[in-house]
């Protein structure tokens, strides 16, 4: 019995020390209680409506399971006491329908310009181009070099060689410089993704920025973007079961100063032009994919 209540304290220790413990704090800079904080320019709305949501929903559960529990009891079986037969109440029916459908309404229209400056609204044009590509487990990517530009990517051309789809002969791409699992952006500045998938779906997400977007083999995704208003250090976890290794499918995600990712991407030598495909013939890199 006491070898059973010194497991219980174990098990609840670890349960307890993953809000406060230093190893945990690297990964998640908040408690794992609630959501953990927000430093991107979406995140604020999707907040807002978030709580909006829960204090709408919670405040309606408690009014209703109140209003249950006493007429449960107030109407109880009693010995000698009637049925009362009732029809409704016309006025109520209306008023609880229509007072929910304009919350409703209002809801899914909020939500929904939410959506469209989020997603289909044109980044901006200054913004920090990242191409995104993932793999079977692990996250490739390519920034764009002193000219700003990154290569053109083709889902079509996307290879084991050639994670990026891209043009070897493309000027853009002379001086990209490609990471693995290292992602870095300047705090403040806007970030324009390219997202695609060699091999499954995976996701791009940080619970952090409030982000999340599937990455599809055949398609690059380009629309996506964000602001960060706070530096930190997080991870960029895949959060799309894509196979047994799915688990450590995770990058390092630094949020820094423009200063610091300026000599951070100095110190990254360009990417050589994809030498094995460049004189390839077509269907090498077609058997490959
Ligand atoms: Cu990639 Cu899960």
């Amino acid at each position: 019995m006491s070898r059973l209540c010194r497991w219980m304290g174990l098990w609840l220790m670890g349960i307890l020390g993953l809000g406060s413990s230093t190893g945990w704090a690297e990964i998640r800079e908040t408690g794992v209680w609630w959501l953990p904080r927000n430093v991107s320019n979406f995140g604020h709305e999707i907040d807002f409506i978030f709580y909006v949501i829960l204090w709408l929903t919670g405040i309606t559960a408690v009014l209703v399971f109140g209003v249950m529990i006493y007429f449960i009891v107030k109407y109880r079986h009693r010995a000698g006491v009637g049925a009362i037969h009732s029809h409704g109440n016309n006025t109520l029916e209306i008023v609880w329908t229509t007072i929910p459908v304009f919350i409703f309404l209002a809801l899914a229209i909020y939500g929904n310009e939410m959506w469209a400056k989020m997603r289909m609204e044109t980044p901006p044009t200054d913004a920090l181009q990242v191409a995104i590509v993932g793999e079977q487990f692990g996250w490739n990517l390519r920034y764009p070099g002193p000219d700003g530009k990154l290569a053109k990517m083709d889902s079509q051309k996307i290879s084991k060689e050639n994670p990026f789809g891209i043009d070897p002969g493309d000027p853009d791409g002379k001086d990209d410089f490609t990471t693995y699992n290292d992602m870095v952006v300047p705090v403040g500045k806007a970030v324009r993704l390219h997202l695609s998938s060699k091999d499954v779906i995976h996701s791009f997400y940080v619970p952090e920025f409030r982000l999340y977007q599937d990455m599809v083999p055949g398609r690059v995704y380009d629309f996506v973007w964000f602001k960060t208003d706070a530096k930190g250090h997080f991870q960029l976890a895949c959060n799309q079961l894509c196979g047994q290794g799915h688990y450590k499918m995770f990058g390092k995600l630094g949020v820094v100063t423009q200063e610091e990712y300026d000599s951070w991407a100095k110190g990254k030598a360009p990417a050589p032009a994809t030498a094995s495909t460049a004189s390839a013939p077509q269907n090498v890199s077609v058997a490959n994919r």
